[in-house]
């Protein structure tokens, strides 16, 4: 147990930012930081920290607590470990008896706990074997011949796995371990006598570590060609490691990912290892694997921009085409590298001398627009037909984009490149966006619809939807003074929707009140009332006031309300115009299917032909304004 007193010097000198920006990019919003969610999917950062309380508050996924909750969290730690972390990285020395209550783990974090420990013992007797004997004449001779320095063999914690078949199975009986954890973990494997014998054997030793520094897995190259066996040995998955989510070389890669906002990602564990040797040090691999829309999240933790180093070999670069338009969909920002037939940035990296290679890929980096071009319309310039599939390749890939400025930005560019009229491009580009369901409008609707939806009262008592009447009045004292289109604001917006709709009264008595509030003030002095915050925050009503409060500290500062409830909110309202739109469809889409519900309610209770013929093309027209309605919302209509 660690003393109590030991648990507060922790806690008062872990600085949330500085835990958090251990792991993401933070920055600088008002009194707070602000940066992407480690815990959800997410586009635009909601994940707000706040020094000055010392907690952090997701606004997407709502998880919320201090640097200790951060760490456990993150890193799957219990709160004692969360502590020692902490207590390592401030160097403060804990008071503790040190018997670990095993009893304290529920089971799968103790399945954890054992792989891990068997990969540990595994990465450090591989570690020793490159320094046996044998290791020495097989395994760091290997690594010698292909360049390693010892720097990169530490650092990387490179290692040698021997020849014989029980080698690491002994290791492990001769200091008591269970070989199950060993089996689990994928080192070793059970014969039917109950034995054991080594999964690698007679291999260099790459020690795949998870964003902490921990080993998750193993790479375990042959030393040399031999077709009865592959190249490369991989652990396989387990409950530590999930190749999908895992990037080679990304602990070693990180901090320098983000200093140098840029991330060059490579195919092989050695093209990491040599680039890194060679003073590129922000490079990550997939390993082989096609790139994952988990990798990529891992990157975007760290930048926006990735830099893709293809092998030179042009039908292996067309097979991974595919990962540049995954990078794109994720609003990564794309610049390519090739490099010669035949050479991958390992091999020419040696070949040119680190400070030329490092010059190469100043100079030979495109964008990867141009680098589809180039690369798609080798030998085919004459050919119209050819071209524009080559343009539509292209487009495809623009269409992914999700920032429309920049989707506008490649769309010059490309007419440029193939020699088209622009426009006609912007309208292709707006075609394929639409026939993908817009992902943009997809995703801002499914937040739209998570925020409003997940605590809605069930139909029978429904009565206009509260929440929706909450984010209305909401957006109106937040942004009600703020132009809407270029003379109007968002305040004439929502009363226009009102009038236009009487549907879409508002029935929360409050609510009510802020609303015709404002709309008095507007109606009977037009010219010389302006709308502001301050019109709410001194308001002579105690209930206008205090939603003012509410909703108007809520953009700058963490308010507790918000921490406890399940309620989804985000911070920062740049989208205001558009969050605008989504929710009066919203209101809308609600409205008509409370409609539709009571038509064939009547439908049921129809007295004859004539009343149910009626009905039931009362019910086509409404089912048709619904599905209009969710499909400007991009939702799925289930019925
Ligand atoms: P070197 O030949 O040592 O320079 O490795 P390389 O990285 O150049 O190898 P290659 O380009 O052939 O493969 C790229 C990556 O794919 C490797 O780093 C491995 O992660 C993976 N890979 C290659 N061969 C195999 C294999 O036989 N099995 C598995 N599981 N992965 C492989
Ligand atoms: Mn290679």
């Amino acid at each position: 147990m660690i003393s109590r007193q030991s648990i507060d010097a922790v806690i008062n000198a872990a600085a949330i930012e500085e835990v958090v920006g251990d792991y993401i990019a933070l920055k600088k919003r008002g009194a707070n930081l602000l940066g992407r969610c480690p815990f959800h999917d997410e586009k635009t950062p909601s994940f707000t920290v706040s020094p000055a309380k010392g907690i952090y508050k997701c606004f997407g996924c709502g998880k919320a607590g201090n640097s200790v909750s951060f760490l456990m969290e993150h890193d799957n730690l219990n709160f004692a470990d969360a502590i020692r972390k902490l207590a390592a990285k401030y160097n403060i020395t804990l008071e503790e008896d040190t018997i670990i209550n095993r009893e304290e783990y529920n089971e799968a974090q103790q399945k954890r706990e054992n792989l891990l420990i068997a990969l540990l013992f595994a990465r450090d007797f591989f570690r020793e074997q490159l320094k046996s004997e044998e290791g020495r004449i097989v395994g760091d001779s290997y690594f010698r011949e292909r360049g390693f320095t010892q720097q990169t063999i530490d650092e990387f914690e490179l290692g040698y796995s021997p020849q014989g078949w029980e080698s690491l199975v002994n290791a492990a009986k001769a200091n008591r371990f269970n070989l199950d954890y060993f089996a689990d973990a994928g080192l070793v494997k059970k014969k039917e006598d109950g034995s054991y014998f080594d999964m690698f054997r007679h291999r260099v030793i790459f020690p795949i570590h998870d964003l902490t520094g921990k080993v998750i897995a193993f790479g375990g190259r042959q030393l040399e060609k031999d077709e009865r066996s592959p190249k490369y040995l991989n652990s396989p998955e387990t409950d530590v490691y999930h190749k999908s989510q895992v990037l080679y070389g990304i602990f070693q890669a990180k901090k320098h990912i983000k200093a140098l906002n840029n991330c060059y990602l490579v195919e092989g564990y050695t093209d990491v290892t040599t680039l890194h040797q060679g003073d590129v040090k922000n490079v990550v691999a997939s390993s082989g694997t096609s790139l994952t829309e988990g990798q990529i999240r891992l990157i975007k933790r760290f930048t926006d921009n990735v830099t893709v180093l293809y092998d030179g070999d042009a039908a292996g670069i067309k097979a991974s085409l595919r990962g540049i338009d995954l990078l794109l969909e994720q609003g990564l920002n794309v610049r390519t590298v090739s490099f010669p037939e035949g050479e991958d940035p390992d091999s020419y990296c040696k070949k040119l001398g680190a400070a030329a290679f490092r010059e190469y890929l100043q100079s030979a980096n495109k964008d990867f627009i141009l680098f589809k071009t180039d690369l798609l319309m080798e030998g085919v310039a004459n050919d119209p037909i050819k071209k524009t599939e080559v343009v539509k390749s292209l487009l495809t890939s623009i269409s992914l984009i999700p920032d429309a400025l920049k989707r506008a930005a490649y769309a010059r560019e490309c007419s440029k490149l193939m020699d088209m009229d622009e426009k006609l491009l912007l309208v292709e580009i707006a075609k394929l966006r639409k026939s993908k369901g817009s992902i943009e409008q997809q995703v801002i609707s499914t937040e739209i619809r998570d925020m409003l939806q997940t605590e809605l009262p069930k139909p029978e008592t429904y009565s206009g939807g509260d929440l929706q009447e909450l984010h209305l009045v909401r957006l109106l004292i937040q942004s009600g003074h703020k132009k809407f289109t270029e003379d109007t604001t968002v305040a004439d917006f929502i009363f226009k929707e009102l009038q236009e709709d009487e549907a879409l009264r508002i029935v929360n008595p409050v609510y009510q009140k802020v609303i015709e509030e404002v709309a008095g003030n507007i109606l009977s002095t037009p010219e010389d009332f302006t709308l502001s915050e301050q019109f709410f925050i001194n308001h002579e009503d105690g209930d206008i006031r205090r939603l003012a409060a509410d909703f108007l500290t809520e953009r700058y500062e963490l308010s507790p309300a918000w921490l406890e409830g399940g309620i989804v909110l985000k911070t920062e309202r740049e989208n205001y115009v558009h969050d605008l739109q989504s929710l009066f469809l919203f209101l809308k889409k609600t409205k008509v299917e409370q409609l539709i519900k009571a038509n064939l309610e009547e439908f049921g209770n129809a007295a004859d032909e004539h009343q149910k013929e009626s009905c039931m093309q009362y019910h086509m027209q409404l089912i048709g304004v619904r599905n209009a309605i969710a499909e400007l919302l991009g939702t799925v209509v289930s019925s």
